[in-house]
């Protein structure tokens, strides 16, 4: 049996950051995660992390502002006030830890326009952003001697006399499972993309912190609200990022139109995701779309400037659809790209649960609320893995021992022989496959009653049918049938409390729009929606949003 003070269960950036303040902290820490660090969904991010950075003119209430309004009001506003603040000095730390941002001409760091905000404050590296972070926190693990549980995967966390006591895990290389022990553990799994078929989430994104919370009793926050990112690529999905549109790359229609001048006068093409994806859609359903498509025109960027700055953009487009941006425009959609809802918690990472940290896109600390503005969530990856970890520390400090029961050990053990021994079923990519069409469908950028029952009905349907997978690799070494197939359960809780948020909210707000209920309703719907398992059903409640400077008005961009 393995013993640290502090478990974080994954290695992208929210959960390395907490790593290695874990580690300044003095505490004994140790990362689990499923893949290499960085090959973690962190390095996917292409855009960039906001910041207000003071000596720029800029003020952290203005994209306070900015981030609440992007939300639909859903924030909390004292958690979006924590982000704001300490923005900037997240942005100085990375570049100090060796983060190489691009610049400006004149050298100093450089900033973008990005969607929901009339001021440049988007810092980046290239469109490789969340990739040169991932590195240099990598690179600070190492500094550190970090202990890395490096393929490993987490199947269960213990709970002893109702706190966290570690988690259960098996090192995919060998099969071999462990009891690892920790006073406290850090959720910092990433998200659930993989619920929805397509994504523009790496294939690991399948929700698993958010299920390991689930199964020792926390709630999920606000489940409803998934984003549908306007740009993804025709075909497979593949996300061309907003930074385009942030540098000037227009929107189109099939007559060749700016559709954005009637849904979005004054922001244009940088109204926040959900609006632009919304309007999209609706040029698609009223017939000035091409193959459920929509134009992406780079083409007045120029070559010289498309290449330099937008280089990643041009591959793909080059080598997926054989189309040179600089001479044609290219076919996009709204593809689904990321949960808003995850792990309830408090302004430090805290659940409920004693023990219990969470951060990163699996957490829910609701500074997105129902919709998140583009490079906000490296910033909350920074901010708020930083603070799981220092919070962490005083209870950690209030141990002087832990013992667990090594029983739960061999349980575990018994419950994933007992998936092995199935004899035949079905495979875990077809019910995989069914999910991700139905949840597309059923909640898609519209949604309405029907969609979200059938939806719901069909994702309880699927839970019945998990006994019947059967895994055809019965061996120890890298059986990624088997993780798959512990995947998909994750997924179904995920799944299932996405639609169980959905039905609850009888409004439309941010990206939880309802064609049977289209305005907002701040007189009955300023409010989180929670769903929690009791006695092993799915309960869903509610909870007030936190206002603090910022009365809720009418959006409009
Ligand atoms: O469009 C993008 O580059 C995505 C950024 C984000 O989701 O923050």
């Amino acid at each position: 049996m393995s013993k640290h003070d502090l478990l974080i269960i994954g290695a992208g950036l929210a959960g390395l950051r907490a790593a290695v303040e874990g580690v300044r902290q003095g505490l004994n820490v140790a990362v689990i995660t499923k893949v290499h660090p960085v090959r973690s969904h962190s390095n996917a991010a292409q855009g960039g992390i906001n910041a207000a950075l003071t000596d720029r003119g800029d003020d952290w209430r203005d994209h306070a502002l900015a981030t609440i309004k992007g939300s639909d009001y859903l924030a909390d506003q004292d958690a979006v006030e924590v982000m704001c603040r300490e923005a900037g000095e997240a942005i100085i730390e990375l570049e100090n830890m060796g983060v190489i941002f691009s610049r400006d001409d004149d050298g100093k760091l450089g900033t973008r326009a990005f969607g929901g905000q009339k001021k440049a404050r988007t810092y980046f590296v290239g469109a490789i952003t969340g990739s040169a972070l991932l590195h240099v926190l990598y690179e600070q693990s190492v500094k550190y001697d970090l202990h890395i549980y490096e393929e490993w995967f987490v199947t269960k966390l213990i709970k002893q006399d109702g706190k966290i006591a570690g988690a259960i895990a098996f090192d995919i290389k060998t099969g071999q499972m462990e009891l690892i022990t920790a006073k406290a553990v850090v959720l910092a799994t990433g998200g659930a993309g993989r619920v929805f078929e397509p994504s523009t989430n790496a294939l690991i994104c399948t929700g698993d912190g958010l299920s390991l919370a689930m199964q020792v009793g926390a709630p999920l926050m606000d489940t409803e609200m998934i984003q549908y990112h306007p740009t993804t690529l025709a075909g497979n999905g593949i996300l061309l990022s907003e930074a385009a549109r942030g540098y000037g790359a227009y929107l189109i229609n099939s007559e060749g139109d700016r559709f954005m001048e009637k849904y979005a006068p004054d922001y244009m093409e940088l109204a926040s995701r959900d609006v632009v994806s919304r309007a999209e859609q609706t040029e698609i359903d009223e017939g000035r779309g091409v193959d459920g498509c929509v134009y992406l025109d780079l083409r007045h960027l120029g070559k010289k400037f498309i290449e330099e700055r937008l280089g990643y953009l041009q591959e793909v487009a080059l080598e997926f659809r054989g189309i040179d941006l600089s001479e044609s425009p290219i076919p996009i959609k709204p593809g689904m790209h990321y949960i808003m809802g995850g792990i309830k918690t408090d302004l430090n990472g805290a659940t409920n649960i004693p023990g219990l940290y969470a951060a990163g896109e699996c957490a829910n600390v609701s500074v997105h609320g129902a919709n998140r503005l583009g490079a906000n969530s490296l910033l909350d990856t920074i901010v708020f893995g930083r603070r799981a970890a220092v919070n962490s520390v005083e209870y950690i400090k209030s141990f002087s021992s832990l013992e667990v029961d090594e029983r739960e050990l061999s349980k575990e053990k018994s419950r994933i022989q007992n998936i092995l021994d199935r004899p035949r079923g079905m495979r875990s990519a077809e019910l995989r496959n069914k999910m991700g069409a139905t949840m597309t469908k059923g909640i898609g950028v519209w949604r309405d009653k029907d969609s979200i029952i059938e939806a719901m009905a069909k994702m309880k349907d699927l839970r019945g049918q998990l006994p019947n997978v059967y895994i055809e690799n019965k061996g120890k070494v890298f059986n990624t049938d088997l993780v798959s197939y512990l995947e998909l359960e994750f997924m179904v809780d995920v799944a299932e409390s996405i639609c169980h948020g959905a039905d609850k909210r009888l409004e439309s707000r941010g990206a939880h729009f309802r064609t049977d209920m289209k305005s907002r309703n701040d007189a009955d719907w300023l409010k989180h929606t929670l769903v929690q398992f009791a006695d092993e059903e799915l309960n869903t409640t509610t909870s007030d949003v936190t206002i603090t400077d910022w009365q809720p008005t009418e959006r409009v961009y």
